[in-house]
């Protein structure tokens, strides 16, 4: 059994608790063995109502515990770095959810680290797991809708009513948080080459960005534009255009349909493509994680290391176009 410890008990968490549940009764080999919160009243609490064996009322304690085969960190993407290196230090493999840290220098500090220890370090941006990326590809490769010169992205909900997205110490902002999904987007469609980034920003009154337009030109020509905020509700639907035709996904974050779209005239979709059904659509990072674990791999190939670096460096530039920067920076 692959046994799975959640550090910090918060919303995210939740959500795991409830995916390792549906994996384990589906029969994945893999259970939700332990979860550790600064508090230990807390801690014990999620156990019980998800369903953990072991209630940890310290990060440190669970991390020591060798009986924990991948430890999922859930926290404020300012703490990351600092639970990600607790955990390669105590032994364990991890998952970290997005964005992977605050900023790529911490990142190439701790994939080092993880080499270093022979440990998996892996990055818990889901969409890149998901199997619809691949059918999403192909549709692409066999030409269904000619070549690619240009994408839409936008990703938005109303967030500015939660601390971690406000403040600058825990690295708010909408870009770390959802901004990094139409990023994603158009990485797996376009990829990195990317030779001119035009971008703006409208920050919140706390310092960090709260709506961002982001136009990307790649060297192939094609133009991404993306737009992303954590003031409104969006769409949050991706366009992918080519020169016979566009594909919609309804749900960059986690897509549930896609539709070819043929011809200047048409009213319907050509195609639709039938999408996997999911559990809940985190399933996949957890099997790409233990079946790396399994065979001693020390990244996912679905987002490998340097991926995880070009998308950090990525954030990193557009921040320092709209002047936004942390306080522990
Ligand atoms: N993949 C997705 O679809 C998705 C969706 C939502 C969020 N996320 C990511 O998951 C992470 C957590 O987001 P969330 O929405 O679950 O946040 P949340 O509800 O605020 O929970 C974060 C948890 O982190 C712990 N924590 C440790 N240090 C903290 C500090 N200084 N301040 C506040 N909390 C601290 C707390 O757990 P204890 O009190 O138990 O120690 C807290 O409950 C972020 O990286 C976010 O981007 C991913």
């Amino acid at each position: 059994m692959f046994r799975i410890g959640i550090l910090g008990a918060g919303s995210i968490a939740r959500t795991m608790a409830r995916t390792l549940r549906l994996m384990n009764y589906r029969g994945d080999d893999v259970c939700l063995y332990a979860v550790a919160s600064r508090d230990q009243q807390k801690a014990e609490a999620f156990a019980h109502q998800e369903g953990a064996q072991v209630a940890y009322g310290s990060y440190a304690a669970m991390a020591a515990d060798p009986n924990v085969d991948l430890v999922y960190i859930a926290t404020p993407h300012s703490h990351h770095a600092e639970h990600i290196e607790l955990c390669l230090n105590a032994g364990r493999n991890v998952l970290c959810e997005k964005a992977f840290t605050a900023n790529a220098a911490q990142a190439e500090r701790l994939l080092n680290l993880a080499r270093e220890k022979k440990l998996l370090l892996a990055e818990a941006i889901w969409t890149r797991y998901q199997p619809v990326r691949g059918q999403i590809s192909r549709l692409i490769a066999d030409g269904v809708i000619g070549e690619v010169r240009g994408l839409k992205a936008e990703l938005s909900y109303p967030l500015t009513n939660k601390a971690r997205i406000v403040k600058p110490e825990l690295a708010g902002g909408a870009l770390l948080d959802v901004g990094i999904y139409p990023l994603t987007f158009a990485s797996m469609v376009l990829g990195d080459d990317i030779v001119k980034t035009s971008s703006s920003s409208v920050l919140m009154e706390t310092g960090v960005d709260l709506t961002d337009s982001i136009t990307l030109w790649y060297r192939s020509g094609a133009v991404a534009q993306i737009l992303t905020s954590a003031a409104f509700q969006g769409e949050n639907t991706g366009l992918v255009y080519g020169t016979k035709g566009y594909l919609k996904i309804d749900n960059i974050n986690n897509p549930n349909t896609v539709e070819v779209w043929a011809g200047r005239h048409s009213t319907h979709p050509a195609q639709i493509l039938d999408v996997e059904p999911k559990l809940t659509g985190y399933e996949y990072e957890v099997l790409a994680c233990k079946k790396a674990v399994e065979t001693g791999a020390l990244e996912c190939p679905e987002m490998p290391h340097s991926e995880i670096l070009v998308m950090m460096r990525q954030m990193d530039a557009l921040r320092a176009q709209w002047g936004v920067r942390y306080p522990f920076e």
